[in-house]
């Protein structure tokens, strides 16, 4: 999940590499580094900690060079310090190396090459990289490279820098994301992702597995292990800047949640035909090729009967959400799978089944293999994602992109609304086209969904009584997160946004499950969060009772209820209210106050929101 940056052209070396690694910083920032070539040496600075110390290290003593690359790291193999930051190099420092990825048989490899006499002084997995090559070089560099990467096991994303040939910058990938920015001048850029591209150019290539790019001043070429040529098309990157800086906001994740009422607005732009209320999908008119025969993704999904939904972390939540939208809306049987657990586990291929992956960043290493893994299954594949051009984006048969913006902030929050919405649309979708919905009740929830981003609105002029609420608990260090039916993936959510950005234990669960256990745990130093707006059938009035357990053992409830239920006070030591809305749309206004919560709880305990401690944005490592 690190960052990496490689430039070549004329600007200060110094000051494309620092800005393109602040953009990537969100990816993993445990320490940090620079290498250039210059006079024919490599000359590089590399920390342990965060990109400032980093900054104020090249301020003092800056390099020099139109040639060089960067790295913003998350570990995996070799605690954070500053040997063991990128880039990494061979015994004589003739070549340089930063890494995004794990290579898996490194432990073989560094044996191997200790017995050929290389001496290795990191403990991280990716020094043998620059070793490899240094073992295979005889005079062609790029023979080298392509001798060493096929010996690799596992995934990569590779910038590497050598004085065999001073004027190029080599560059890799197989699993991990790298992007070619083609600039004015015979300037390149190479990146993990296109916000370190955008400030200088937004005519891009994006690289795919086992390709390899050589560049230098004014050219480039691809080609892969067998030396064969490859030829790609350029493209425009149409994210704009503002996207992706705070806008004034204190942090990303602050920046974010307020930004899902135009978020959820783009998201359903263009689907829900006018006049009719009709869901329009794009990405589903493509065609697709399913055993040898053409057909277009949504007259495929028409007649599915069975759908897998597999992802990772909120996107996983949102899936959950999916599953109670496709039964209920569209009556297709669903289930929903960790990829983590999915990629390795028996998958059982069903006529007319399909496999949906949702991923904001398009990039999650385990959401990517259950991809690979079903379509070399023969199952046809659809993506929700949010990064345009992304792996994932790329490699499923077709997709719905979520249309939310870059997300910066590591905790998840517009992407999920987006996610949730997107579902929502697909299930409306199927519904309608397997006419199984009936045209005023399908009118009914189109409208309700048209106002969800004018009711977030609402229940984000709550902040400060949510900051409050948060501020007034936010020395406790364990939380409970009670939801039913579709709002139970929305208590799981609501402990995921507090655990990942404030450190506290917090868990989510289904609340008629908690007396079969965690009701143990009630106390008055256990604060619990309850889900509990209302709904057209009894799911409310079980809930009313779960409180009531709660509230029997002198636990602290903080409710989500529906506007105007002042009933609920009498078990409530805190309530927010948010909007009534369709009983299958609360997720998309319920998470809100949560959302809020979590950031004003960890805002008050001093944790950094936006970068928080062992997480990164981008989980492109097993
Ligand atoms: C969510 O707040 C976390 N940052 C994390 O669980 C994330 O949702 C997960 O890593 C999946 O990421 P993706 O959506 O980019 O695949
Ligand atoms: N596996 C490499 C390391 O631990 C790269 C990690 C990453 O992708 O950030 O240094």
């Amino acid at each position: 999940m690190c960052g990496i940056i490689g430039y070549l052209g004329e600007r200060n070396i110094n000051e494309v590499i620092l800005r393109g690694l602040e953009r990537l910083e969100y990816r993993g920032y445990d320490s940090c580094g620079i290498c250039v070539v210059c006079n024919g040496k490599l000359e590089y600075k590399k920390i342990e900690g965060r990109l400032h110390k980093l900054k104020e290290m090249l301020a003092r003593d800056p390099l020099a060079g139109n040639i060089g690359i960067g790295h913003t790291r998350w570990a995996t193999h070799g605690v954070p310090n500053e040997i063991n930051a990128h880039p990494q190099f061979d015994c004589k420092k003739n070549i340089a190396v930063v890494h995004n990825g794990i290579i898996e048989n490194y432990h073989t490899l560094r044996q191997w090459l200790s017995s050929r006499g290389h001496q290795f002084i990191s403990d991280t997995d990716t020094e043998v990289i620059p070793h490899l090559i240094e073992e295979y070089y005889h005079g062609n560099f790029l023979a080298a490279v392509q001798h060493a990467l096929p010996l690799l096991e596992g995934t990569y994303g590779l910038a590497i820098i050598t004085t065999y040939e001073p004027n190029k910058i080599f560059v890799a990938r197989r699993g991990s994301p790298l992007i070619l920015g083609i600039g004015t001048g015979g300037e390149f850029i190479v990146a993990s992702d296109a916000t370190a591209i955008i400030d200088w150019t937004r005519k891009v290539t994006y690289l795919s597995d086992d390709e390899i790019v050589v560049i230098e001043k004014g050219n480039y070429f691809i080609t892969n292990s067998k030396n064969e040529t490859i030829i790609k098309d350029t493209e425009e990157v149409l994210m704009d800047l503002a996207e992706i800086e705070k806008g004034g906001y204190p942090h990303f994740m602050l920046k974010e949640i307020f930004e899902q009422p135009e978020t959820i607005t783009n998201t359903l732009r263009g689907r829900i035909l006018k006049d009719n209320n009709q869901v329009r999908l794009g990405g589903l008119e493509t065609e697709i090729i399913i055993d040898d025969k053409k057909i277009k993704a949504k007259d495929y999904l028409v007649n599915v009967d069975r759908i897998v939904i597999s992802a990772c972390g909120t996107s996983w939540h949102a899936g959950l959400v999916g599953e109670y939208l496709l039964e209920s809306l569209a009556r297709v049987p669903t289930e929903v799978e960790y990829a983590s657990e999915l990629r390795y586990r028996t998958m059982i291929k069903l006529p007319n089944m399909a496999v949906f992956v949702i991923s904001q960043s398009g990039e999650t290493a385990d959401t990517l293999a259950v991809l690979r893994k079903a379509k070399e299954m023969g199952i046809p594949v659809f993506g929700i994602v949010n990064v345009v051009g992304s792996t994932i984006a790329r490699e499923t048969h077709a997709g719905i992109y979520l249309h939310c913006g870059s997300e910066i902030g590591v905790a998840s929050t517009k992407a999920f609304t987006s996610q949730v919405a997107v579902l929502t649309l697909l299930s409306l979708f199927l519904a309608q086209r397997r006419n199984i919905l009936h045209d005023t009740v399908r009118h009914e929830i189109v409208s309700a969904l048209l106002r969800i981003p004018t009711q977030i609105e609402l229940i984000l002029r709550k902040k400060d009584e949510i900051k409050r609420i948060a501020e007034k608990y936010h020395t406790f260090n364990n939380f409970l997160y009670l939801g039913r039916g579709i709002n139970f993936p929305v208590a799981l959510e609501g402990a995921l946004k507090l655990k990942e950005i404030s450190y506290i234990h917090a868990e989510g669960y289904p609340a008629a499950e908690m007396k079969h256990g965690p009701i143990a745990l009630i106390d008055k130093n256990m604060p619990v969060v309850v889900i509990a707006t209302d709904t057209d059938d009894i799911i409310y009035e079980k809930v009313l009772n779960n409180i009531e357990e709660v509230k029997s053992r002198g636990g602290n409830t903080i409710i989500i209820a529906t506007e105007g239920n002042t009933g609920i006070c009498r078990l409530a030591d805190e309530v927010i209210y948010v909007p009534k809305t369709k009983d299958i749309l609360t997720p998309l206004l319920n998470v809100i106050p949560l959302q809020l919560l979590a950031y004003y709880i960890a805002v008050k305990r001093g944790c950094d929101v936006d970068k928080p401690r062992h997480l990164a944005k981008s989980v492109t490592v097993e």
